[in-house]
């Protein structure tokens, strides 16, 4: 690393940017439970090869990332269930379309980071002798461990209770022990990956700036991960004024691994599903722990079951094969939930009271109160806010029900959404070609894109979903692992990116320059003909996405004709976006999440336009194609941008399933 400082630290002011640049072999993007596990990995593995690595994270790695607040559940753990299980869960809950090599591949790992989890210290779940749940704390004081084989106390068939308010932390720390903090960067977003000046399929490296200091940083890597998480912020939420801060997905992750990846023209997939999250109702509270630990039921104003009063409208789904067994998809439970409010028959309430008085049955007091502050605990291990909102509003979960509501549309790929980009499976038998990418040198690397030496993991993967935290720690292991192996054969100079750092400083800067430019062409900045704020642009994108690519306000509804018109705006925006204007550091970090927000959900709605047919409901609503169409749509759709064109082209891939059938 050569720092030549030109000024003294400039706080948070804009000034004229040191260049800092890195000659690494492994750069790693994120600090999220994907990186965390990357870092853990490509340390065990590359450090005997001598190899230089660093993580960037934008923000804290102690508290960043989705499971910044902790967490109460870790939902993938597969236990006694088999792989295959796991795939054919996952499959039915994301309609069946997903990649069932990379899920399998999850599956068989994921077990093994929850032990280490275990190990590091997170206190997890386990039944007593006498069937009764022991938390962390007594679980450890009796000598239990999963590790050893002791049962966790499941809420779900996949999911175990946590106490995880520090998940993040604990799961930080040993990436942190690994890495060592000198090959840790915190508060630098990267702002584009770069591509090797004599091969744009090659990656050559990243740039970014720090978010406190006057300092663009330059990274040349042999391999890059990539694992910025999923995108927040891209369609108007349903909080407004004081309280638009507050949405479900957290606030780091703008879509980075989405847009970097699409821009230098890697493979994207299933760009057109997105996660409509139930959620309690302003808040954002979780509702898993409710469904499945507290066994409540969601009913409408009238106290009716929808899932039961609705039930008929699933029968199209498990006519053709969907919804099987158990397993009704996420979307279908939203797609009841959402007729009960289109009809009027809202509010939409979870039945708490009911699920608390049922279970208080047969328990005593002190196992009552025991219970009762599980379900808050539930709130303050994961998403205080909705306690807060709880408190203020003197809600009594055993006294009455609560709200809930599906939010606004999120683009994830390791929660049960799976939108993401195309990689290449494990170079096994039993994967079969069309889901192997293989590299110049003719070897295949799991998790490697189809851009050469860029991995990826957790949200970042597509048409691979239900990963949760663990699964996306397990993967980054995996994507880890291989990255040390790809640069242990390619020795040699890592790739040179065709951009001079100075270029690539004064772009990043842009918005700085703008403001400087015009700022006393009005007295108040906020109002000035020649520029906007990202504030500005962020209420215009949402505007846009909300009103033409399925928002809230059309109940997710969204046609060939709304999409296009949807695209005229977003092109005015993006030709708008040359005048973003930055104040200082923040300002300057809001204008490039803005920008990848725009490449983000402008792909998702160019998927949603491609796609023709109605494949999530309750997710989304093509009203011009709404019923399912496999003769023409079981498969993937994927995309490719071309640089130098700026075209992008959407095609199709084939789906292949590798688990058969089989009731789960
Ligand atoms: P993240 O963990 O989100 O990490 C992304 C990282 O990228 C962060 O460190 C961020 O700071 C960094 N970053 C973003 N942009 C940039 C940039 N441009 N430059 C540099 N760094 C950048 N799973 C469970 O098992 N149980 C649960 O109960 C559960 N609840 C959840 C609740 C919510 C609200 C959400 C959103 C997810 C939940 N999950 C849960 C899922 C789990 O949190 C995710 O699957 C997992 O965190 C994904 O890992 P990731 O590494 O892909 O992304
Ligand atoms: S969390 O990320 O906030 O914990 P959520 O509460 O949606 O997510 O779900 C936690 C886990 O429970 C996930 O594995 C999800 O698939 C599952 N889940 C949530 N609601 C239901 C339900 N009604 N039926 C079955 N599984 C559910």
């Amino acid at each position: 690393m050569s720092h030549t400082p030109t000024q003294q630290q400039a706080g948070l002011p804009l000034a004229t940017p040191d260049i800092v640049e890195h000659d690494l072999d492994i750069l790693i993007i994120g600090g999220g439970m994907g990186a965390c596990g990357a870092a853990y990995e490509a340390v065990r593995w590359g450090d005997r090869h001598g190899l230089k690595m660093l993580m960037v994270d934008k923000a804290a790695l102690e508290r960043s990332g989705a499971v910044a607040q902790g967490l109460s559940a870790i939902n993938t753990y597969l236990g006694d269930n088999s792989p295959e299980d796991y795939v054919r869960m996952v499959r039915t809950d994301l309609m069946g379309l997903v990649r069932e090599d990379l899920i399998y591949d999850v599956g068989r790992h994921v077990d093994d980071s929850v032990h280490l989890f275990e190990d590091w210290g997170l206190p997890c779940w386990i039944k007593g002798k006498d069937g009764h749940n022991l938390d962390g704390a007594e679980a450890r004081a009796a000598g239990k461990s999963l590790r050893k084989g002791d049962k966790p106390v499941r809420s779900g068939r996949w999911q175990i209770m946590i106490n995880g308010e520090s998940y993040k932390c604990i799961v930080a720390e040993a990436a942190r022990k690994a890495l060592g903090p000198e090959r840790i960067l915190e508060r630098v977003f990267i702002v584009r990956l770069l591509t090797d000046k004599n091969d744009p399929g090659r990656i050559a490296g990243a740039v970014g700036f720090s978010v406190r200091r006057n300092e663009v940083h330059i990274f040349r890597a042999k391999a890059v991960l990539l694992a910025a998480g999923g995108a927040v912020n891209v369609y108007r939420p349903r909080s407004c004024g004081e309280g638009l801060g507050r949405a479900w997905y957290p606030v780091w992750n703008a879509g980075s691994t989405y847009a970097m990846s699409a821009q230098i023209g890697a493979e994207m997939t299933m760009m057109e599903n997105r996660f409509v999250p139930a959620r309690f109702k302003d808040g954002y509270g979780p509702v898993g722990a409710w469904f499945l630990l507290f066994r409540a039921k969601a009913v409408n104003a009238l106290g009716e079951d929808y899932c039961e009063t609705n039930k008929a409208m699933l029968r199209p789904y498990e006519e053709r094969g969907y919804a099987r067994g158990r397993v009704v998809p996420t979307c279908l439970r939203n797609h009841m939930m959402l007729r009960e409010m289109r009809e009027g028959r809202g509010p939409i309430l979870m039945d708490t009271r009911t699920a608390l008085r049922s279970t208080f049955a047969s328990l005593d007091e002190k196992q009552q109160k025991a219970l009762e502050s599980e379900a808050w605990e539930d709130f303050l291990d994961m998403c205080v806010a909705q306690a807060n909102l709880w408190a203020s509003t003197n809600t009594a979960p055993e006294e009455r029900g609560s709200e809930i509501m599906p939010t606004e549309p999120y683009l994830l790929g390791s929660h049960s959404g799976c939108c993401g980009i195309w990689v290449s499976g494990p170079d096994e038998d039993w994967v079969p070609a069309e889901y192997k990418i293989r590299a110049a040198n003719g070897k295949v690397y799991n998790r490697m894109t189809t851009i050469e030496g860029l991995f990826t993991c957790g949200d970042g993967v597509g048409a691979s979903g239900h990963k949760f935290s663990s699964g996306s720690h397990a993967e980054g292991r995996i994507a880890g692992k291989q990255m040390v192996r790809w640069c242990v054969d390619h020795p040699g100079e890592a790739p040179m990116p065709a951009q001079t750092p100075q270029a690539l400083a004064d772009m990043i800067y842009a918005p700085w320059h703008t403001f400087q430019t015009y700022k006393d062409a009005t007295t108040d900045v906020e109002v000035n003909p020649h520029m906007l704020t990202p504030r500005h642009f962020m209420l215009r994108l949402m505007k846009c996405t909300d009103e033409y690519g399925g928002g809230v306000s059309t109940f997710y509804i969204t046609s060939q004709a709304m999409l296009e018109r949807g695209f005229e705006l977003l092109d005015m925006l993006e030709e708008d976006s040359a005048r973003l204007a930055a104040r200082d550091l923040h300002e300057l970090l809001r204008c490039w999440e803005n920008y990848h927000r725009l490449w983000t959900v402008r792909l998702h709605m160019q998927h949603m336009a491609f796609r023709e047919e109605t494949r999530y409901p309750g997710f989304y609503y093509r009203s011009d194609h709404m019923p399912l169409d496999d003769a023409a749509w079981k498969c993937f759709v994927n995309s490719v941008h071309d640089p130098k064109s700026g075209e992008t082209r959407l095609f199709k891939r084939p789906y292949i399933q590798l688990v058969p059938e089989a009731d789960v």
